[in-house]
């Protein structure tokens, strides 16, 4: 019978389902948190690259960079749910879990980034990463790029213009806050950046550091110009600050040639941040420092109760295994060139593509409505990923324009799933 008895059919239920999900979750979540991909998407089951909603359709995550290895990747779930059985403590206490983790950690890092602070959020991770910089260097400002988001906590807002000039920001920084423009070589060509970023630096004064992502996101989904990390940094170090690498998007081989993005910069960050992929999707993230600046708490203790904790160390590990086992650096290398090639070709077809960038499985495709005054073509943007959803496709939309659809998927992707999802874009092009 098609239904439950009740007269309602199959698809009845499912919306009532849904319906009293909903009406529950605006009684007890504050309306500040939005939901992902326009209609609300019923989630009962991830597999990998996919995701099972309770309707029977399976979409393709092409954005969620934290289930990095796969959504529930067998290897990972098995690591978390024999450490649970085994034990759960502290960093306080010695257990080889913790040491053989930021062992793994380390040995993916320059030499100098000797020390490890593990926690349990990319905010929490920044956080301390600013304070190490403050700690070490005695100074106060921080730098960062335009349209970063670096997290949710009081200080990361005040050094996230993607929050503090967006809806319900207060629109200027702090006095302590220095934003560098965004290294944007599509909207601004020709622009020598580093220089930007030196002259703005030089009303700033002394400066704690400079926190960057090695490729941005929010920003725009834009690698870094050539030398502009380098030359940044050592103008960031005259001012005494350091400089900062977040990668907690960028992070874990996405680029596809290097574990990490910072990597093809030219130049070793004083400081790195890890976190999204870092445990598949467990509550985790790092920060690796040179020993020194790892000492400039000084007498002051630190600790995060559940950060290093020796599930969350199994979990890492697994995540590290699969990254190395099944080479999904080199495989995000190989898909992303092939996505790239794939949107390059829709580009040539399709006016609305006016530009495709990225690097490995880390990819932006940014419209416009005009080619030659590069009018950000945002609602066309968000239908095209309402209608790739329809199809099944999982996909949004980013950047101070919005204007920005951003690929990011778990790294176990195929290339049928590339391929199929270059033929449904071919459509729903066409359709926009
Ligand atoms: C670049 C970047 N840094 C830091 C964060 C904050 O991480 P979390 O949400 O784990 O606190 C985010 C989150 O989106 C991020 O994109």
């Amino acid at each position: 019978m098609d239904g439950d008895g009740s007269g309602l059919t199959v698809a009845g239920v499912i919306m009532e389902e849904l319906r009293n999900l909903l009406e529950a979750r605006n009684r007890h979540i504050s309306e500040a948190l939005s939901i992902a991909h326009g209609k609300p998407l019923h989630i009962v089951r991830g597999e990998m690259q996919y995701l099972h909603a309770s309707d029977g359709i399976k979409y393709l995550d092409l954005v969620n960079n934290v289930s990095h290895v796969g959504h529930c990747n067998p290897h990972v779930v098995e690591a978390g749910q024999r450490q649970m059985a085994i034990l759960n403590t502290n960093s306080r206490y010695v257990y080889e879990e913790l040491t053989e983790y930021l062992g793994r950690l380390t040995s993916t890092l320059p030499e100098s980034l000797a020390v490890g602070f593990l926690v349990n959020s990319g905010s929490e991770a920044n956080e301390l990463a600013v304070r190490l910089a403050r700690s070490f260097t005695g100074n106060h400002d921080m730098a960062v790029i335009e349209g970063a988001y670096h997290g949710h906590t009081g200080m990361l807002i005040d050094l996230s213009p993607y929050k503090f000039r967006g809806p319900g920001g207060r629109g200027s920084p702090e006095e302590w806050v220095h934003v560098f423009p965004i290294p944007d070589t599509y909207r601004r060509p020709g622009i020598d950046y580093s220089a930007e970023a030196r002259e703005a630096m030089k009303h700033a004064g002394p400066l704690a550091g400079l926190l960057i992502e090695s490729m941005l996101s929010c920003a725009g989904q834009i690698p870094l110009p050539p030398h502009y990390f380098s030359e940044v940094a050592s103008a960031v170090r005259n001012q005494g600050g350091l400089l900062i690498a977040d990668e907690v998007q960028v992070g874990f081989g996405r680029v596809g040639t290097h574990m990490w993005a910072f990597q093809q910069g030219g130049v070793i960050p004083d400081i790195v941040v890890m976190g999204k992929p870092i445990g598949n999707g467990h509550p985790m993230a790092a920060v690796f420092t040179t020993p020194e600046i790892a000492s400039s708490f000084g007498d002051m203790e630190f600790f995060s109760t559940f950060g290093g904790n020796p599930v969350s160390c199994a979990i890492g590990m697994a995540v590290m295994d699969v990254i190395e086992k099944e080479d999904l650096m080199n495989r995000a290398r190989i898909l992303g060139e092939r996505f790239k090639d794939g949107l390059n070709s829709l580009m040539q077809e399709h006016e609305l593509i006016g530009d495709v960038r990225g690097r490995g499985l880390f990819i932006g495709v940014e419209m416009v409505t005009d080619r030659s005054t590069l009018e950000p073509a945002a609602a066309e943007a968000s239908a095209l990923v309402d209608s790739m959803r329809d199809q099944g496709v999982l996909l949004s939309t980013d950047g101070p324009l919005h204007n920005v659809i951003k690929i990011k998927p778990p790294m176990v992707l195929n290339h049928d799933d590339v391929d199929r999802t270059l033929s449904k874009l071919e459509n729903c092009l066409s359709a926009v």
